[in-house]
């Protein structure tokens, strides 16, 4: 981040680097702008030896960024490349030396008021930006969960698999609920009754050493943490890994239990509905899935480099 500015020094906005203050939209833009907008949520983490930042699979954010727009009907006016450049420039701009959360944002332009229908006929706007954000991972971290009164949103009401903004409302309901009576998070089940997702985060269980964790049809967004962790699970740690329905009574006779995504990185959660998950304690499986983890992102674990595209630059703003 440029100086000691609370805010990074600029944002990319259709096509430009602009500068924090000047990239404003008029305020009754508030409303139905981002109703059918979609997003990504990506990070960049430190190496070890703290000189150079890694994208953590900047191709397949993009790609399932692309995924969201095709499915919400918003125009593409970039591909996978561009996006790609802007956002290694727009870290160097910005002077990132710190782990950091990428945030693209895509959303209808049309201000003529008429917003129903979204057909990818009219203009789309395209925001990146950037803000500072440490990891958790190792620190102890652990949250205590309730299964939401609420239920997830399923294929039938709007696409669960993308991350379309709208979507956020299901995710706001249930984090309220959970949090105003008492817990860290909520667990939503879908409308088949089995176990889906957190507010922002995938979930997946340790039972008798084997990896368990909803299959993509159980309305979950397609998450790439969640398919990085079964990476690690199976080729690191040798482990089963099964994706498939998960009942909710599984969640309390789980031995482990976590949420896993690009901001949760792996959150462990300790009880579920005041049922202690295993000892009540961060089990041995999930750590040794943080610590995997930890060296993947930071370039200790060579297998997974192809998964880490460097911030161009870095060594030109003198870190
Ligand atoms: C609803 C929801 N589920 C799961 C995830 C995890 O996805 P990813 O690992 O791709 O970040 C996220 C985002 O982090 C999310 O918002």
């Amino acid at each position: 981040m440029a100086g000691h500015e609370a805010h990074p020094a600029y944002v990319w906005w259709n096509g430009k680097m602009v500068r924090w203050e000047d990239a404003t939209v008029h305020v009754t833009e508030l409303g139905w702008s981002t109703v059918g907008a979609i997003f990504e949520g990506i990070r960049a983490y430190a190496s070890v030896d703290g000189t150079q930042l890694h994208v953590f699979r900047l191709q397949e954010h993009l790609e399932r960024l692309e995924r969201s727009m095709k499915l919400v009907r918003l125009r593409q006016d970039y591909s996978v490349d561009e996006i790609t450049r802007a956002i290694l420039e727009l870290m160097t701009a910005n002077e990132v030396t710190e782990d950091t959360y990428i945030r693209p944002l895509v959303y209808s332009a049309d201000t003529s008021g008429k917003r129903f229908a979204q057909t990818g006929a009219s203009e789309a706007g395209f925001l990146i930006n950037t803000a500072p954000m440490a990891t958790h991972l190792k620190t102890g971290m652990t949250m205590t969960a309730k299964v939401s009164s609420w239920r997830r949103i399923s294929e039938d009401v709007m696409p669960p698999r993308i991350k379309n903004l709208s979507n956020y409302r299901n995710s706001q309901l249930g984090s309220t609920e959970a949090r105003m009576d008492g817990y860290d998070t909520a667990i939503f089940l879908n409308n088949r009754g089995t176990v889906a997702e957190g507010p922002g985060a995938c979930l997946a269980m340790i039972k008798d050493g084997v990896f368990l964790t909803p299959d993509v049809t159980s309305s979950i967004l397609e998450s790439i943490t969640r398919d990085a962790l079964m990476v690690l699970a199976r080729d690191v740690l040798g482990m089963q890994v099964v994706e498939r329905p998960i009942d909710r009574t599984e969640l309390y006779t789980a031995d482990e239990l976590f949420t896993c995504g690009t901001a949760a990185e792996i959150s462990p959660i300790i009880s579920v509905d005041h049922y202690e998950v295993g000892d009540g304690k961060i089990g041995p499986v999930t750590k040794a899935l943080e610590a995997a983890f930890d060296d993947t992102l930071r370039g200790n674990e060579s297998r997974f480099e192809h998964w880490r595209t460097p911030v161009l630059g870095r060594a030109a703003v003198g870190v």
